[in-house]
């Protein structure tokens, strides 16, 4: 079942279109990722999709409801974890998620049964009754995830789930999202600008720049379309040229020889890689070193845009912003 649909989904601001006939389709229980630089149109989208910001042009379904006419239904499907900070800092874990479900009209009764649940499942149930000051940056994130399970959402959009968090526990907030859409078959559509996250974490990916999607497919695929993986590989015996040897292999698409070092590169590296060695030692060539290079999202991400991902510049806007909503919230 298709739980979200784009239809050339598009925002303008003025002369900006921050996005730019959007169309792509998520399923159930499917972990969906756009992926993109700041300013791509991320955040625009999500907005959209949870009936925060209407289209200018274009239309979309969430849990087959329109965003625009169906827009109060939609909200009852989806759950929106926002990129800025969102939880209160003098208050207490239970109280951040118990004034959520007043938001989201989760009866009282209920409500402190499904708060207890949530925070269970992000393991903050010891926490609950401590001021959120004195949470870690992954707690507060942790949080921030229970908080938009509070009324059941069929859909979870996440807004960079784990910008400027620290890598293990990143890891950690993985695992909960992972979790959630193995246990709870929640449909997952997340932003994130980190390679890695999107490569380990989707099921497909959106790469979006400037507002389009410029490239969608599975991280595999992506990554495939870059034309495949390296084999490197050295024989014991350096003193004979096996280049013509090495490209007479059926799964073999072109080498390259620098120095000693033959670069093959084959279309599925894990498959064609034992064959390869199996035939060589056929043939009684012996190998001194072998190993194997898969391309990584970066290089799809230039490929597709021209540009690299420079990680650094969104953890920088990332400080930034929090010292703005910091500022705003102290005010
Ligand atoms: N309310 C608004 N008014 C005018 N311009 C806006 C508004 N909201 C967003 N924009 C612009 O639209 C473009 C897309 O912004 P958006 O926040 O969707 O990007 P993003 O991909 O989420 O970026 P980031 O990675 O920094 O969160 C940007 O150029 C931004 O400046
Ligand atoms: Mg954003």
């Amino acid at each position: 079942m298709r739980v979200i649909e784009a239809n050339d989904l598009t925002k303008r601001f003025g002369q900006l279109v921050a996005v730019d006939h959007v169309s792509f389709s998520v399923e159930e229980s499917e972990i969906f990722g756009f992926l993109g630089p700041n300013g791509a149109g991320k955040t625009t989208t999500i907005n959209m999709l949870t009936t925060l910001l209407n289209p200018t042009e274009g239309s979309a379904k969430v849990g087959g409801f329109d965003v625009e006419k169906q827009d109060g239904k939609v909200r009852e499907v989806v759950g929106l974890v926002p990129q800025d900070i969102t939880v209160d800092d003098d208050l207490t874990g239970m109280e951040n998620m118990m004034l959520q479900a007043k938001l989201y009209h989760v009866p009282t009764k209920v409500a402190r049964e499904r708060t207890m649940e949530a925070l269970s499942l992000v393991a903050l149930t010891d926490a609950a009754n401590r001021r959120v000051e004195t949470y870690s940056g992954g707690m507060r994130k942790r949080l921030e995830l229970a908080e938009g399970l509070i009324h059941y959402p069929k859909v979870l959009f996440l807004d960079e789930p784990t910008l400027g968090l620290d890598v293990q526990t990143r890891v950690v907030m993985w695992d909960y999202i992972k979790k959630l859409r193995d246990e709870h078959k929640i449909t997952m559509f997340l932003t994130t600008h980190y390679m890695e996250e999107a490569d380990v974490l989707c099921d497909r990916i959106a790469i979006i720049d400037q507002g389009k999607i410029v490239a969608l497919d599975t991280p595999e695929n992506l990554k495939d379309s870059l034309g495949g993986d390296i084999i490197e590989l050295e024989f014991n015996n350096k003193k004979d040229d096996q280049t013509d040897t090495l490209k007479s292999l059926s799964q073999v698409k072109d080498v390259k020889k620098i120095g000693d070092t033959y670069r093959i590169k084959v279309s599925r590296g894990e498959k064609a890689l034992p064959d390869i060695i199996e035939n060589l030692l056929k043939m009684d060539l012996r190998i001194g070193r072998v190993s194997l290079i898969k391309p990584t999202l970066d290089q799809v991400y230039l490929e597709y845009t021209g540009r690299s991902l420079r990680e650094t510049q969104g953890e920088t806007m990332e400080v930034w912003r929090r010292m703005r909503t910091l500022r705003r919230v102290r005010e």
